[in-house]
């Protein structure tokens, strides 16, 4: 990837935060129990946070970056296409590219987008269920079950997102550099939407 293909600067603070409190809150997730209540508190409390900052990354996908949903979600005969290609080429030992273009990696990072959006909307309605005391419903207990279910699916696209990362970057394919440097972009790096 050049830095002609670096995503806006937009998109990549949001990614930040995303990134760093998503790790968090799988962490917090997984150690928390009925004898940690400060655990729970602050589990809900970051998760309402990134829920809202899912929603800000939806409406900036319907609203704002242009071309990076159909990208994520590859409907479209073009964007299918990018993805069939990229797959070929995986069976010929190419890997694909990465950065903001359709294809294999951008389906991957949309189905990893679903599964969190699926966790903050759950856990969004634990909490409501809780403020209104009906944490000890049926309901509560059915949301709570897919809540986890969503949270395991995430926790295999976080292994394996970072794990690809780690090796794009060994082979010298600069994507953790581009996609966590916070500043507006060197100069001569154009972005999809600046
Ligand atoms: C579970 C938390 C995370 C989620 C939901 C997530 C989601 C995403 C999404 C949706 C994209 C593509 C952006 C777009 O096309 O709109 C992306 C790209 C990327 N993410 Fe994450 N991410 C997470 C955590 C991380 C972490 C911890 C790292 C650290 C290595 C990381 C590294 C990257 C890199 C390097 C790219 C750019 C890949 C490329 O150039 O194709 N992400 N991520
Ligand atoms: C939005 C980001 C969130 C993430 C990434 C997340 C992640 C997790 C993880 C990893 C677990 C442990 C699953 C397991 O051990 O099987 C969990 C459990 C749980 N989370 Fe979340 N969570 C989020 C938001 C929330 C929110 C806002 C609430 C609101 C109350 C919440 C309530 C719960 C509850 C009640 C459990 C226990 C479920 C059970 O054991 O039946 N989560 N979450």
């Amino acid at each position: 990837m050049n830095d002609a293909a670096a995503f806006s600067p937009a998109l990549r603070r949001l990614h930040f935060l995303v990134a760093i409190l998503v790790t968090v809150q799988l962490v917090i997730g997984l150690t928390m129990g009925h004898d940690t209540p400060n655990l729970f508190l602050s589990h809900q409390l970051i998760g309402l946070g990134i829920a809202a900052l899912v929603l800000l990354h939806w409406l900036w996908l319907f609203a704002g970056e242009r071309g990076q949903l159909a990208h994520l979600l590859p409907f479209g005969g073009e964007a299918r296409r990018a993805v069939f290609a990229d797959i070929a080429g995986l069976t010929r030992g190419r890997v694909p590219e990465g950065g903001p273009r359709a294809g294999l990696p951008a389906l991957v990072h949309g189905l990893g987008l679903l599964a969190l959006t699926a966790v903050a909307a759950l856990g969004t309605g634990i909490y409501v269920l809780i403020r209104l005391h009906l944490s000890r419903s049926e309901l509560a207990e059915t949301l709570g079950d897919v809540h986890s279910f969503f949270a395991w699916v995430l926790i295999v696209y976080w292994c394996g997102h970072v794990l690809l990362a780690v090796l794009h970057e060994a082979r010298g394919d600069r994507v953790i550099g581009r996609m966590f440097r916070l500043g507006s972009g060197s100069p001569g790096a154009s972005s999809v939407r600046d």
